[in-house]
């Protein structure tokens, strides 16, 4: 059972996890997030359950774990405009891949456009949605599913997947894992609202793929030719030279990369 008191003893961030929902069972954390009223509703708010019943993951898959073996939350934040959120959902994988490297010594990668791989499995998936109050945005909810101590995956988002179990034999203290990458990412989003350049360098050399030609498959059909992968520009764009070396830009959630 994760221990939501151990986990805020531990917490040593200023503002992001401080309001905190914590739920034993929940059917997803990125659908409370979303429906919380906007007076529940704090920039930085984490909404937290050790049995997600009914995860949600990319493309309307289910996000199916085992209860009490994983993390499965959602960051609320509030930038005040819906500008580079395709950044912030990178920022936040940039999180998960240096705390798990870190706290455990596993090097993973990022996958364009948001998963966290260990040896091209799948260790975390992050969920990113938006909450629109007429045309302001409200708020964006960054959804994270990291596999942490279950040994066995199934289902089409999760099949073939890994944990930090599998990659290290060790069973891992979960209250203490939350609450360091809980303070990373809250030091990354300073970087990322400050448009960083380093930041977005890290996230480029983090992503598999990068500075090599690559397949691009957009909105699922494969584009003719090869790319050179470019990684994010400061827009959270992919960028990719073609073989007639032009610079080509794509829309983030379109564009998967395929190694050759
Ligand atoms: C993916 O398909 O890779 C994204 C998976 C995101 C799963 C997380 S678990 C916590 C949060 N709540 C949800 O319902 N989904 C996200």
């Amino acid at each position: 059972m994760f221990n939501k008191d151990t986990f805020e003893n531990k917490l040593a961030t200023s503002w992001l996890g401080r309001s905190l929902y914590f739920f034993e069972e929940l059917p997803s954390t990125n659908t409370f997030a979303k429906k919380l009223k906007e007076d529940g509703v704090l920039h930085g708010t984490l909404v937290l359950t050790d049995v997600q019943s009914r995860g949600r993951g990319q493309h309307e898959h289910e996000w199916i774990v085992e209860p009490g073996q994983n993390l499965t939350f959602s960051l609320v934040f509030q930038p005040g405009n819906a500008n580079r959120l395709n950044l912030l959902t990178l920022t936040c994988a940039l999180s998960v891949k240096d705390t798990i490297e870190n706290l455990t010594g596993v090097d993973a990668q990022i996958k364009w456009p948001n998963d966290v791989l260990v040896k091209g499995k799948k260790l975390c998936g992050i969920l990113t949605e938006t909450v629109f109050i007429g045309n302001k945005l409200d708020r964006v909810v960054v959804g994270i599913g990291l596999n942490v101590n279950q040994q066995k995956f199934s289902g089409e988002a999760l099949k073939g997947a890994t944990s930090l179990k599998i990659e290290t034999g060790d069973d891992l203290n979960r209250e203490s894992l939350l609450a360091h990458l809980v303070q990373d990412i809250e030091y990354k989003y300073r970087l990322w609202s400050q448009q960083d350049a380093e930041l977005l360098k890290n996230i480029n050399r983090s992503l598999t793929g990068y500075g090599k030609w690559v397949s691009l498959k957009v909105d699922g059909k494969q584009l003719p030719g090869k790319f050179k992968f470019l990684g994010a520009n400061t827009n959270g764009e992919l960028i990719a030279l073609n073989s007639d070396l032009d610079v080509k830009s794509f829309a983030f959630e379109q564009v998967r990369v395929v190694p050759l």
